[in-house]
């Protein structure tokens, strides 16, 4: 089987209609190109329209699609995210960042505080 070609979240978010004319969405990792089936979509063009560009993977689980509508999946997949961008690594990133933040805040509060002794 040939491999899928890999998207970052950045490049999909390009893709949200606007700025580029096609519309992607991610659903489980996985890139679809929408632009086509968003006017024959039984929820109407703007549920689709609402995660252009994003990931829509909430949307589609949420409202329970039948396996139909898995099965549909399949006509519009252009590719996969890039191993950074899958959900679980969005998590482990997001974790590190606030953690930084905490301790750059940290940080700054310190040096706040040494400022206040010395002058
Ligand atoms: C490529 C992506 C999608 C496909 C192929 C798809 C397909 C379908 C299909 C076939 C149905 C008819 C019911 C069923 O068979 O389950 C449906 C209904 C619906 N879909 Fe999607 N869907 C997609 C994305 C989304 C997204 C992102 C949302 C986000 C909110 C959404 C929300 C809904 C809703 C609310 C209905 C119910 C419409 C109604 O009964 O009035 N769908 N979809």
């Amino acid at each position: 089987m040939s491999e899928l070609p890999k998207y970052s979240l950045k490049e999909v978010a390009r893709r949200d209609g606007k700025e580029e004319a096609r519309v992607w969405i991610v659903i489980h990792d996985m890139v679809y190109d929408v632009t086509n089936y968003r006017h024959e979509h039984p929820g109407g063009a703007e549920l689709i329209d609402e995660y252009a560009g994003q990931d829509a993977t909430r949307g589609f689980d949420d409202f329970g699609h039948s396996s139909d509508a898995k099965r549909m999946l399949k006509k519009f997949l252009i590719g996969e995210l890039v191993e950074v961008d899958k959900i679980s690594n969005r998590k482990k990133k997001k974790e590190i960042s606030v953690e930084m933040e905490a301790s750059n805040g940290r940080r700054r509060f310190l040096s706040v505080l040494c400022f206040k002794c010395i002058a």
